[in-house]
């Protein structure tokens, strides 16, 4: 058994949360350009409507909002059912990176990137999955990290923010494709944006924004429920997560700068 894809996103009703800058702004510039209607919600409203100027009269909503608000979100939500009727893709792209390592561990860094990765998710989640499951159709995405394959360095919170994303989409997956809901699980490698600026080593495979959103909507057209890219990279970190832990942890140590 196989879940849908997208055959076309011409008209599709897609809410992007995380759309003005980065991966989620690149991923909403191809939904409009694709012919897509797209809510557009993060925290800068500014960036969302210069964003949505770009779009066609009608093609594009704003709602802003902060993901760790789940008020922002329901109110967000019932302004895309009524301007609509419904939705065909969520695609949670929001997240935040506060590089923690032991020496700098704070617990409030940690909580907040709980609340806003994976708790985020969560809520949008609870919020549109009713309606979905009420129609059998319908498109859950959301974007992890290949860091939450397994533990790596600096990334003490946002580590296993990515981790639970991973599990969090995998038991979705058993309930909603039976009932005719695709899951679709983004597992990005090094992406340059404004989130990566702030890193001060060489990113290997680093790859532009507009190529994350062109592996993302293939991704999503062809139904893939694992959608990891670029698979130079996370192929790599896949194969290191298979190996015992004394083999990994001396291979992540011997490549990486600690
Ligand atoms: N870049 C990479 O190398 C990479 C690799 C793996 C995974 N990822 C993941 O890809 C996603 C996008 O990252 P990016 O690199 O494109 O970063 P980015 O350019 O910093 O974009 C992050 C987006 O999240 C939104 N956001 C953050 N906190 C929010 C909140 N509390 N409420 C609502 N929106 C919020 C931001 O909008 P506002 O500030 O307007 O709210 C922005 O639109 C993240 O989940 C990130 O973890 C990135």
């Amino acid at each position: 058994m196989k879940q849908k894809g997208i055959d076309s996103f011409v008209n599709q009703r897609i809410w992007v949360i995380g759309a003005s800058s980065g991966i989620g702004e690149a991923c909403t510039k191809a939904f409009i350009k694709a012919g897509a209607k797209v809510a557009l919600s993060s925290r800068r409203a500014e960036r969302l409507d210069t964003l949505a100027q770009s779009a066609k009269p009608g093609q594009a909503l704003v709602f802003p909002l902060d993901v760790t608000r789940q008020e922002q979100l329901d109110s967000a939500y019932r302004g895309i059912l009524e301007a609509w009727g419904g939705l065909d893709l969520l695609l949670f792209v929001s997240g935040v990176y506060t590089p923690l390592r032991a020496d700098n561990f704070e617990f409030n860094i940690a909580q907040k990137t709980i609340d806003a990765n994976l708790l985020g998710p969560m809520r949008a989640v609870s919020i549109v999955m009713p309606d979905m499951l009420k129609v059998h159709s319908g498109h859950i995405a959301i974007v992890g990290s290949v860091a939450g394959y397994s533990g790596l360095p600096k990334a003490l919170a946002y580590g296993p923010s990515k981790a639970g994303i991973i599990n969090f989409c995998e038991t979705l997956y058993y309930d909603l494709l039976p009932q005719g809901v695709s899951v679709h699980m983004i597992s990005p490698g090094f992406v340059a944006t404004e989130a990566t600026a702030q890193n001060d080593f060489e990113m290997p495979a680093l790859i532009t924004a507009d190529e994350a959103a062109q592996e993302i909507l293939a991704g999503l057209q062809a139904g893939e429920f694992d959608i990891h890219f670029p698979k130079r990279f996370s192929g790599f970190l896949k194969f290191l997560r298979i190996l015992p832990y004394p083999l990994y942890f001396w291979i992540i140590r011997r490549f990486v700068k600690i």
